[in-house]
């Protein structure tokens, strides 16, 4: 076996919103290093080619197909994973959902879909998992939130807020939890071209009144300091970093991966 695989020896791990993106990557990683893998989301064609993915790391895959703002259904995936793998060693809450919106035109509509989502569906993840990992004594969860969350922007209001919301969970469950060793993290990503983030600058600049997308775009980039958007694939070492090589004393910090975009 490859020493790299040696650490993640039979971990378990459940990754929500892995039908593309940032999860599927993330699934994928955590395969090629040597942990059983199930992977849920809303999309069951994407959560098929992620599982393909998987199979070809050689890795065992679960797949389950759930919208996880249904109530109870974050529980059932935890559950399902139990009852596979027999616990979890590894949540990774990637699952996320975002709308531009004129914050003098909010409507309930959005505010209440992010917020299912990406606040309430999350928590009851974090719940669900970290009961198992309390009876375990073990385990990792790793909550993606975003440069947003700190930042005022009126026309993703609903989305931000509901990432701020990620950053207050992720310290009161890493305290609920620490005292049985099970570590509670967040990593911010920067701004990666996945199908989520292309679709919203594309509202953004419409919201906006820019026709020209592609100045827009650039624009938008050149804001980064590192002058670049992120890579999808570098994004998804730094979570696994966090689910299988972080140090066992790190819990409640937030990780930026944002090109020096979030400094603090
Ligand atoms: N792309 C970026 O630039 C960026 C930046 C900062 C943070 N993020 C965060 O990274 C995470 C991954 O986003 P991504 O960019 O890979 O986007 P993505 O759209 O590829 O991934 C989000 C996934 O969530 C799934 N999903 C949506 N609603 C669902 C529901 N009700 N139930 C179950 N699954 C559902 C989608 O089907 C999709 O597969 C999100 O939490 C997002 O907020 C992304």
């Amino acid at each position: 076996m490859p020493a790299e695989n040696q650490n993640a020896l039979s971990k378990r791990a459940l990754v929500t919103g892995a039908a593309g993106g940032l999860g599927r990557e993330v699934a994928v990683q955590l395969a090629r290093r040597g942990c059983s893998v199930a992977i849920t989301d809303i999309n069951g064609e994407g959560l098929g080619e992620t599982a393909r993915r998987i199979g070809e790391a050689g890795a065992e895959c679960e797949i389950i197909v759930a919208d996880l703002t249904q109530e109870g259904a974050p529980e059932a995936a935890a559950a399902k994973v139990v009852g596979r793998w027999d616990g979890i060693d590894i949540l990774v809450n990637n699952a996320g959902y975002g709308v531009i919106e004129p914050f003098l035109d909010a409507t309930y509509e959005a505010w209440t879909r992010t917020l299912a989502l990406n606040v309430t569906a999350l928590a009851m993840a974090c719940k669900a998992a970290g009961r198992v990992m309390r009876d375990q004594r073990s385990g990792r969860i790793i909550n993606i939130t975003s440069p947003g969350s700190r930042m005022a922007l009126p026309d993703y209001t609903a989305y931000t807020a509901s990432k701020a919301g990620v950053d207050s969970i992720t310290r009161a469950a890493a305290v609920a939890l620490a005292p049985y060793g099970v570590l509670v993290n967040s990593l911010a990503p920067g701004m990666m071209d996945t199908e989520m983030q292309r679709s919203t600058e594309i509202d953004l600049a419409r919201a906006n009144g820019r026709g020209d997308l592609q100045a827009f775009l650039d624009e938008r980039t050149r804001r980064v300091p590192l002058g670049r958007r992120a890579e999808i694939a570098e994004v998804a070492e730094a979570v696994v970093w966090l689910c299988l090589d972080a140090p066992q004393y790190m819990t409640a910090e937030r990780l930026n991966m944002s090109g020096g975009l979030d400094k603090d």
